[in-house]
This record gives C-alpha cells, structure tokens and sequence, in this order.
C-alpha cells in the first residue's frame, strides 16, 4: 500500500503511549473489501491488554484532568491541524480499508477533523451555573467535572469520524479514553492517534486496542469498574448487550444505534429536490450508514414521476474501486454485508415488489450490490423492518399526512428522518409528530459537528456533536457552601 507519509499505515496498537502487539504475538489481517487483498495486520488483542490499557487511560486522567481547558484546546487544535494536513493520507486509508470512495472518504476526514475543531474550541464553554440560594447563609452552584475514563467502540462505516466524534469531546471535557474500533477497520484509529502523538498528546490519554474478536475487549471495557463511560455507535443488537454490561457498574451510557430511517414525499414537495435529497439520504456510503433513507414514501399522486426519476439516476450511478476518479458507489464491507442486501431484496421480490432499476450483485466483483430502486412494496415485509444497510430504495405509496405519519414512526428505531413538503404549517406539524432524534426537512443532508446527532427509541441514548456532545462527557456536582453570612 502506498502512502505520501508511510509512518501512518501503523501496524501496532497504541497503549500508554506506545506502540504494542498483543503478548499473545497474535496478528489478524485487514482487508480491501474491494478484491479482498490483505492490507496489514494488526495485533489480535484480548482482555488482558484491555486492561492494561484502561489502567494506562486512568493514571493519565489523574493529571489530565486538573489541566486547564485551554491547554486542553491546545492539544486538541494541533491535532486537528495535523488531520488537515494529512488529509490525502487518512483518506487514501479510509478507501482501502472501508472502500468508500475517495471524495467521500476526503468528506468524512474533513468531518472528522471538524468535531476535534469543534470540541477544542467547546473546552473552554463549560460551564456550570450559580444558584440563588434559598437563605442567607448558603451559596448554590452547580459544576460540571469530566467523568473519567471513557471506552470508546466504534463502527466500520465511518472509521474516522465516529472515532473523532467521541474522542475529541472527552479529552476536551477532560476524560482519558480507551478505544475499540471495529475490527474491519482499524488502520485509520491508529493513523489517528499517530497524530495525536505527534500532536503531543501525554501518553495514557488516548489508547487504541485492536482485536479480530471484540467479545472479551468489550467485556472488559463494560465490565471493568475503572471505566466510567461507555460510548457506543453500532447495532441496536449490541449496543443493548453492552448496556447490560454496564449495569454491574452503573455507568454512564451514550449509544447511537440503528435506524430504519422514513423519508416522506408530501403531496405539495418538489420533486425533483426530493429526489436529489433522497440520492444523497440513500447512497452515501454506499447505504451503509444509520441515518439512510430505508422507506421511501411517496404521496400517490407523486410516485409515478418519482419513482422514474429516481431509477434514472440511480442506475446513472457509477459503482468500483473507491480510489478509481469519478466513482460514487464502492463496495460494501463484507461478504455477509451483502449477503443481508440479497435476502432482503429477494425476499420482497417474492412478495410482490418490482424491481425498477439494479436489484442484484453487481456481476464477477461480489461485494457490489447494484444501485436498486423497488417500488410497490408493502409494510410488511422484512425489508420494511429491518435495516438495509445497502445501497436499496424501496418506495411505497400513501394517500394521507396521518397514514404516513403512522406508517412512518411504526419502528421500534428512531434516529432520522426525512420530509419534503412546502407548506410551512404542515412542516412543523409533521416535524413534531415524527418520533425521531433528527429530521432532515426538505434536505437529504442533516449531519453536522454543530448540531445534536442522535436516536429515541431503540436507537440510542445522547446525542453527540453541538455544546450536547461534550456534555455526555461530563457530571455535574452540586455544591453546596453553607455558613456564608456576610
Ligand atoms: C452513522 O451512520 O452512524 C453516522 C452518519 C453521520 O454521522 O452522518
């Protein structure tokens, strides 16, 4: 593999400070999802470096977090410099590993960088609040104190960004933290925390294991009473094993979890900016990501002429080798990856939907799954429940706002959702009676390091990014100063 800055593809994991293999000398691969080639290995670690590195993480908070918030900021703002410079290098990792391609891969550096900017600057904002005592002799205040060691486990689909997004809040808000990042993508964390070395960052501060078998990693991370927080973005499946985990020892939780995303064509939108809005909610990432469009509802009148517009483009779409110029549509992750795109699709056919464009793997290079918009399918199919995760546009049709209301919050998931509609009274009435942590108005496109990212339901708890992000990071203590008569 071939790198400006060689000393970026990192093959050992980082703990104190330094780089380590597993004691067991054992390595797993890391592969391109788009010809399977072994890019790496990297070490096969278990619980036993776990918790060296979780003690690593808590004898650094013990000085970290006495510093000041600007010095803080500081390191935080040198890290994010370097994720600048280096932008071709992360970017050309990310394609490798994950096989997003190479201007989305830019795009989710540029977005990683910009939470550790983000958060650096909100270091300095946290601040608590002066109480009016209810008598003379006390003083009330409330101050906000970072909770210590934080475990950190992150997903494949955006193995930057989700990593930046949790990482930078903690340390800004004082924490010490111990990272997982998922075992198919692992070369950008440690790319990452190269940086943060560089940046200066004290060892102990910022640690990464890497291991092919995440149960005993994240045993110990759950388990361990060292950890004060946990903060997780994967499957809804896991993410309720984890918390359960976490109960032994009552710690503070953040997960951002599933989603079965609607995206709803109101009978007075513009079509032509929904369907832009609905190619930028579904591809990206090739539909691999929790906040896609799952269920695309249409109103009657307007299906036909969505429908055909959307198929248009969709099969207009140039799927291949993410580092290849003018692709827009890489592989997908794994052979189960797709596997799960093809029962689903399978499935729904056998039931009566239509295939209006793709519908299958795309020819001898198996990790594609072509473009596909369905229509008429129906809610109850599997493919309405169940998350794609794919690059898949079933579109359904509906008569009335309150049908599509019900349809849409029918889910136990609730993390976005999107509409498209004019009138403005509507607008709010239908973005209020979504029951979603996000929703994306007349827009495709609702992620942002200013803006609070996160689910109800059974798709998480907290939210990340905006001044909410680095609050999860945070407890507030009650003081209380008593004998204060003047
Ligand atoms: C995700 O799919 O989990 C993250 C998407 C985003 O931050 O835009």
């Amino acid at each position: 593999m071939e790198l400006q800055n060689a000393r970026l593809l990192k093959t050992l994991a980082y703990i104190q400070g330094e780089w380590v293999a597993a004691t067991s000398g054992r390595t797993f691969p890391v592969c391109n999802p788009y010809n399977g080639e072994a890019l790496a290995e990297v070490p096969d670690m278990g619980a036993e470096e776990t918790l060296s590195a979780i003690r690593a993480a808590h004898e650094a908070f013990l000085t970290w977090r006495h510093q000041s918030a600007g010095e803080r900021a500081q390191l935080l703002k040198k890290w994010h410099a370097l994720q600048l410079k280096y932008t071709e290098d992360l970017a050309h990792l990310l394609t490798l590993e994950q096989g997003k391609p190479l201007a989305e891969a830019r795009a989710e550096v540029a977005y990683g960088a910009s939470f550790v900017e983000w958060f650096a600057e909100e270091a300095r904002r946290t601040r608590g609040d002066v109480i009016p005592a209810p008598d003379h002799n006390r003083r009330m205040l409330a101050m906000k104190q970072a909770v210590g060691v934080v475990a950190a486990i992150t997903p494949w689909n955006f193995p930057n960004a989700m990593i930046t997004r949790k990482v930078a809040p903690a340390l800004a808000a004082g924490c010490t933290v111990v990272l997982k990042p998922a075992e198919d993508t692992p070369l950008s964390a440690l790319a990452l925390a190269e940086l943060a070395q560089e940046a200066g960052f004290p060892p102990g501060i910022f640690n990464i294991i890497t291991s092919k078998n995440p149960a005993p990693v994240g045993e110990e991370l759950t388990r361990n009473p060292l950890v004060k927080k946990l903060s997780f973005t994967g499957s809804t499946k896991i993410g309720k094993l984890l918390m359960r985990q976490c109960s032994d020892t009552v710690k503070n939780i953040s997960l951002e979890l599933g989603g079965n995303a609607p995206f709803i064509v109101l009978e007075d939108a513009d079509v032509e900016s929904a369907v832009t809005g609905a190619m930028a909610a579904k591809y990206r990432n090739a539909g691999q990501t929790c906040i896609c469009a799952n269920r695309i509802y249409v109103h009657a009148k307007l299906a036909d002429t969505f429908v055909k517009r959307l198929s248009e483009q969709s099969q207009n779409l140039k799927s291949g080798y993410g580092l290849e110029p003018g692709v827009e549509i890489g592989p997908m992750i794994n052979k189960e990856a797709i596997q799960k795109v093809e029962s689903l699709v399978a499935e729904a056919l056998s039931q009566g939907a239509q295939v209006k464009t793709g519908g299958n793997i795309a020819g001898e290079r198996n990790n594609f799954f072509q473009a596909t918009v369905l229509h008429q399918v129906h809610a109850n199919m599997r493919i309405n429940r169940e998350e794609i995760f794919g690059p898949v546009a079933p579109v359904y049709t509906f008569e009335t706002e309150e049908e599509v209301i019900r349809l849409a919050n029918d889910t136990p998931y609730g993390l976005a959702a999107y509409f498209y509609g004019q009138d403005i009274r509507r607008v709010w009435r239908v973005a209020e009676a979504l029951d979603y942590g996000m929703v994306g108005v007349n827009t495709g496109r609702i992620s942002s390091p200013l803006a609070p990212f996160g689910g109800v339901k059974e798709s998480g708890i907290g939210r990340e990014g905006g001044h909410y992000g680095i609050q999860e990071f945070m407890e507030t203590k009650y003081i209380c100063l008593g004998d204060m008569d003047a």
